[in-house]
Parts: structure tokens; C-alpha cells; sequence
């Protein structure tokens, strides 16, 4: 039997060759790099020692440096297990979860009319092409340069322009023998209820979308006026094209992935579009829906941590939880996704247009892990000062690792959110236990981590047991238990700029902490400062160790660390400590404001319980948790609005 090009690609694009190899060989730990789908092993066809065989997931294929064999999936199959080809498929679709095509004629004649399809839409793409180029193209030309699209782009990317006519395309179509079926299935033209079919797309402009050979499969047409209500006009499902199985620009950008580095998953056309023209071709978009688990699959063949960008605002913040959920419980070692958060109001287009593409690499760079940001979902703004929620947040965290399919990853999260939660509860080193337990307890590398793991409350393997040393810990209770970020941050910037202590010396003064290990350092710093004791930071930090606040003041410096405050720490240079410092005062102030008001709210619906009293707690309730949660991954996320700007 005959198995269509389309199937074939489907099954070996959704496999990684190395699953296919990696049943019959041992990967060499050393060469193999399997994050980027690189590995090496020793030549399963020819006797060898050293591995010289190499298997890479990106080209789907195998090849053997020593005795010359090269092959893809079934090749492998067919080679080295010595099965027919028609098995080896079969095969490789159990693997894939795809059945196998019918056996009849019936599908070799569909292969051919989708291969008919394909022309269709080539035809289109030309057309389209060449009325932006015509005279009634001049509109859409003006808008793309005002855009700031260089014509070069815009053939790279074979954008178009659809022109206001019911019938232009339809016609010129017919012009070439096209049937009005053919448009129909390409998705060209209206034709369901309706007496006579017309054109889909008139006065869009229009951007086609490949598929992973560069075949255009759809369109999306943009409006180029405001008032149009659908911004956006996109082909519908057909044969050639299903919309959560395609990532826009995917051919192009697993070609430059060859290269090295992470893929980035943007939201719009444009977006990908301005980043290729600002230099970075590894970007691809969804087609204006969540990203879907097939596209996610496809983001992972092209590498192991793609970078997912999400607007910086409050609906961004959503659609990255919501990803992350998807993510969740697929990821497998050396698979997983790194989220990033765009400063808020702009996407990357706006971005690399308006400050050019620096500050796109400083918010890939602020990318976080998806660990951390399960974390800081279950944690930003929450309160844990009570046993019982304290529980209800391990119980939760206890949940979402669960999801997680791959055992081994599962447990590296449950251990890294038990870890998560100790460290969050300030409860660290043994306080309680003295130095003996301080021993035991150590990694031996100093970090705040690993210490509790062990010389805790016998942390047993996928257990959380934190609130056992919690109630042992009449510390935690003092100190109020969770260190602040933010709170963290001012302290340590302090401490380490000590300058910022004397040009903000009136705020600093005041600086109303909630944490109590902080407040007792701020004590130490006005102490220092008011007995001349505040020039240097050795000096500073002498004093904190005089008075016996070394261990918080290395708390507060590992939050600040883990949580990417860099520039509150020691080596950032003074200006960007400033600036940081700066904006950071300013939103803990409007912050602390906030929560009087919420004390107030709380405290006049405890004397004159009205129904009015009651909704403004809750309106205030509903703000303070809003800034709280946003600034907390916001602030994590290093790209506070107004320090994207500079280059
Ligand atoms: P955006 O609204 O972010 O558009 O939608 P954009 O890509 O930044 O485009 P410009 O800058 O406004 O020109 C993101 C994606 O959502 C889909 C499209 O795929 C778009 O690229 N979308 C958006 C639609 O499908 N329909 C719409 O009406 C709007
Ligand atoms: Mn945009």
C-alpha cells in the first residue's frame, strides 16, 4: 500500500527520533545533549567502543559517523530490525497515537486532492501577492510601511493583499480551471447559506500560513481599519489545514533553530513578523488560540525549553497560568517551557519597534522556569498565617505536581516545592536545633536550600513536611513568617548601597515593613546610620553581625537571589541599584497604603456591619489582592514597567 507524504511527515514529525533509536540503543551520558535533541551512542549496526553514531530530533534522522548509515525513522526500523516498510509505519503511528490511514483507494484519491488544495492556495498566495503590488494595493502598502515592514520582510513572509471585491479572487481562480468546489475547500470563498459564493477575504491584508514544508494551508487576513470587527479574518478548518496543529512560522523557524537556542512562542502574526525583521527568526505563533498540547509537541521538537511570551498585563498573566496548566503535567526530562512576561500594554512587536531589540533579549532573559511560576501563582498575594493554610497551600502544591505524568519529573517538583515551602516559611539552618542538627543538615555548599531538606522534620521522599518544623519553630511565629519579596529586595539593596540609605534617608527612616526579620534589619541599618557606622557595605554588614542578624540577612539575600532581584544585590552597578531601589520604595509605599486602607475597611465593618461596609472591604479586598498578585510576578519577572527602556 501507498502511504501518503502527508501521513508519513504527520508520524515522523510527532516522534522524536530518539524515542524510535532510543529502545535499542544506550545513550553516551557525555556527548548527548537531550534538552536540544542531540544524542550519541555507539553504532547499533556496526561493533564499537567509542559512540559515533549520532540521532538528532530537530532533522529526524540518524547517522553513524563510523560505518556511514543514515536513516529516519523507518529507515531504522526496516534496517536494523528487518522489518518491512508498511510495519515499520505502523509502528511509528502507535508510537505517534495516530491511526493508520484506511486501505483503500479512497484515501490516495483524498492525498491527491489536498495536493490539488495545496495548489489552490499557492495560486491565492500569488494572487494575493501581486495586488499589493497593483495599484489598488497602494493602501495596504502605505500600511505596512507605517508599520515599519520592509519590503523585504514582506516577502520573506508573502504577505498579500485580498482587494475589496466579492469575486476577484473567485474569478481569477476560475480563470486558471479551478473548480468552485476547490475554492470551497480550500476555504476561499463564503458559500454556506448563501445564494452565490464569494470571497472570504476583501480589503484585508493578508498573511499565509505554511505549513511544516513551507506549503501555504491558510490564511489570516488583517483589516486595516479600526472600524472593521473583526480585526482579524482567518481561513477556516479544512482539509489542508487545522488550526491547533499549526504554529505560524514554524518552517522557518526550526531552520534557524539549527542553529542553537529556544524557540519563543508569541501571540500574533505580527509579532513573529517584527521579530524576524529585528533578528529573531525563532519565534512562532499560535493562530489566535491558547496554545494547544499538538502545538506545544511541536514547540518540543524544535527544542526542549521553549520560551513562551505573554503580554504584562493582568489578561497576560492569565493566559501564561493557563498555559502553564496545559504544560503541566506534560512535561519529561529535558522537556518543559520557560514563561516570559512582556512589560505590561506592549507585545513584542511594539517592543522591538520602540526600543529596539535589545529590550526583547532582556525580557527573554527574565524568563522564568515553570516551576517557578506554579509557585508564585499558589503563593503571590496569598497570606499564610494560619497552620491551616499553610496546609492548604502544600495540599494544593501536593495536587498540581501530581498531574505531573513523568515520574521522575513529578518527583523533582514535589521535592523542589517542599524546599519552595520551607524556605518560604523563613524556617531554615536548624534554628531550633542547634549546631549539631546544623550540621547534619548541610549540603555542604552554604545554599539555603538543601540544608533543611535533610536536617529538618525527616522530609521523607514526595512529603511535605513543613508544618511539623513549622510548630516547632517559635522563630517562625516571630518573624512573621513569609519574607516579602519586595520587602526582601529594598533590605538587601540597602545593605549592599548603603548610598541609598543616605539619599533616601527620610523614606528610609520610615520604611513601614511587615516582616518582622526585616524590620529587625532596618532597626540594625538606622542604628548603623545614626552611628556613622553606614559609609561602606562591610561596614554595614559588620553591624548586622554584631547584632546577631547574620542568618536573616543571608535569608533575605537568597530570596533575593532566587527570585532574579539582581539589582539589589552586590555586584549591580549603583545606577541600576538606584533606579530599581526607586521604583521599588514607590510600590511598596502604594502597597502599604493600600493595606491601611484594607485594616480601616476591616475594622469599620467590625464596629457597623452595614451592607455598605461590607462591599467597600470586599472592593479593597479585590485591589489589594490585584496589586499584590501582579507586582509579586511582575517584580519576579524583573521587567517592571519603565526599566525595559533602557539600552
Ligand atoms: P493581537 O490582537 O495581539 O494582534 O492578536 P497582533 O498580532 O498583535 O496584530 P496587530 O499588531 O494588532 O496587527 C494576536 C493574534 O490573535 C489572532 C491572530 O492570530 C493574531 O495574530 N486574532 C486576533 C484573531 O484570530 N482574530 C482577531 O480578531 C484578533
Ligand atoms: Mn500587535
Amino acid at each position: 500500500m501507498r502511504f501518503s507524504d502527508g501521513f508519513l511527515s504527520e508520524i515522523r514529525d510527532r516522534v522524536p527520533i530518539s524515542a524510535v533509536v532510543g529502545l535499542r540503543v544506550t545513550w553516551d551520558r557525555k556527548k548527548t545533549n537531550a534538552p536540544r535533541g542531540d544524542f550519541w551512542a555507539c553504532c547499533p549496526f556496526h561493533g564499537e567502543k567509542s559512540p559515533s553514531f549520532h540521532c538528532e530530533d530537530r532533522k529526524g534522522r540518524y547517522h553513524c559517523f563510523g560505518c556511514g548509515v543514515s536513516g529516519d525513522h523507518f529507515r531504522f526500523l526496516t534496517d536494523l530490525d528487518g522489518m518491512t516498510f508498511p510495519e515499520a509505519v505502523e509502528r511509528i503511528a502507535e508510537m505517534a497515537g495516530v491511526p493508520m490511514p484506511a486501505r483503500d483507494a479512497h484515501e490516495e484519491r483524498r492525498e491527491k486532492e489536498r495536493a490539488s488544495l495545496t495548489d489552490v492556495m499557492e495560486l491565492a498566495t500569488k494572487f494575493f501577492e501581486d495586488r499589493l503590488q497593483s495599484a489598488d494595493g497602494a493602501r495596504a502598502r502605505a500600511y505596512l510601511r507605517d508599520r515599519g515592514l520592509t519590503p523585504a520582510t514582506q516577502q520573506t513572509f508573502r504577505l498579500g493583499f485580498a482587494p475589496d471585491s466579492r469575486n476577484a479572487l473567485k474569478e481569477f481562480l476560475a480563470s486558471k480551471g479551478i473548480e468552485k468546489v476547490q475554492m470551497e475547500a480550500c476555504g476561499l470563498t463564503v458559500f454556506e447559506d448563501v445564494p452565490v459564493s464569494y470571497d472570504r477575504f476583501r480589503d484585508r491584508i493578508m498573511f499565509p500560513i505554511p505549513d511544516s514544508r513551507g506549503r501555504i494551508i491558510a490564511f489570516g487576513g488583517r483589516a486595516m481599519s479600526a472600524e472593521v470587527s473583526a480585526k482579524y479574518l482567518n481561513s477556516p478548518e479544512t482539509e489542508l489545514f487545522h488550526k491547533g496543529n499549526v504554529l505560524y512560522n514554524f518552517a522557518r523557524a526550526r531552520k534557524a533553530l539549527q542553529k542553537g537556542g529556544a524557540v519563543i512562542a508569541v501571540e500574533g502574526y505580527m509579532d513573529v513578523i517584527a521579530l524576524a525583521q529585528a533578528g529573531f527568526d525563532n519565534a512562532v505563533a499560535p493562530l489566535g488560540t491558547a496554545l494547544t498540547e499538538n502545538q506545544l509537541e511541536l514547540l518540543w521538537r524544535m527544542s526542549g525549553e521553549p520560551v513562551l511570551c505573554f503580554d504584562g498585563d493582568k489578561a497576560g498573566l492569565k493566559a501564561a497560568y493557563r498555559a502553564a496548566d496545559m504544560v503541566l503535567p506534560l512535561v519529561a526530562p529535558g522537556h518543559t517551557a520557560r514563561f516570559a512576561l512582556l512589560p505590561e500594554g506592549k507585545d513584542p512587536d511594539d517592543l522591538v519597534k520602540g526600543e529596539g531589540p535589545e529590550a526583547f533579549r532582556t525580557v527573554l532573559t527574565a524568563a522564568r522556569p515553570l516551576s517557578e511560576l506554579v509557585w508564585m501563582r499558589e503563593t503571590s498575594g496569598g497570606v499564610f498565617d494560619t497552620p491551616e493554610r499553610r496546609a492548604e497551600l502544600e495540599k494544593t502544591l501536593r495536587e498540581l505536581t501530581g498531574r505531573i505524568k513523568d515520574e521522575s519529573v513529578r518527583y523533582h517538583y514535589q521535592q523542589e516545592m517542599r524546599e519552595r515551602v520551607l524556605s518560604f516559611f523563613g524556617n531554615q539552618r536548624g534554628r531550633q536545633q542547634g549546631q549539631g542538627e546544623r550540621g547534619k543538615g548541610s549540603f555542604g555548599k552554604g545554599g539555603e536550600r538543601g540544608q533543611w531538606n535533610k536536617g529538618g522534620a525527616g522530609a521523607a521522599a514526595g512529603r511535605f513536611a513543613v508544618s511539623e518544623s513549622l510548630a516547632r519553630s517559635a522563630m517562625v511565629k516571630r518573624a512573621g513568617g513569609i519574607m516579602p519579596l519586595r520587602e526582601a529586595a529594598l533590605v538587601v539593596a540597602l545593605v549592599n548601597h548603603p548610598a541609598l540609605i543616605d539619599e533616601n534617608f527620610d523614606h528610609v527612616e520610615k520604611l513601614d515593613l511587615s516582616h518582622g526579620e526585616l524590620r529587625q534589619l532596618h532597626t540594625v541599618l538606622i542604628d548603623a546610620m545614626a552611628h556613622g557606622e553606614a559609609n561602606t557595605r562591610e561596614a554595614v554588614v559588620a553591624a548586622i553581625e554584631r547584632a546577631s542578624c547574620a542568618e536573616m540577612w543571608e535569608r533575605a539575600v537568597a530570596l533575593a537571589r532566587r527570585t532574579r532581584q539582581w539589582t539589589a544585590l552586590e555586584d549591580a552597578a549603583i545606577e541600576d541599584a538606584r533606579d530599581a531601589f526607586a521604583q521599588a520604595l514607590h510600590l511598596h509605599r502604594s502597597a502599604r497604603t493600600l493595606h491601611k486602607e484594607l485594616k480601616q475597611a476591616e475594622a469599620a465593618l467590625a464596629t457597623d456591619p452595614t451592607d455598605e461596609n461590607y462591599r467597600h472591604l470586599v472592593e479593597i479586598q479585590a485591589q489589594f489582592h490585584d496589586v499584590q498578585a501582579t507586582e509579586a510576578l511582575i517584580e519576579g519577572f524583573g521587567v517592571s514597567s519603565g526599566r525595559g527602556g533602557r539600552n
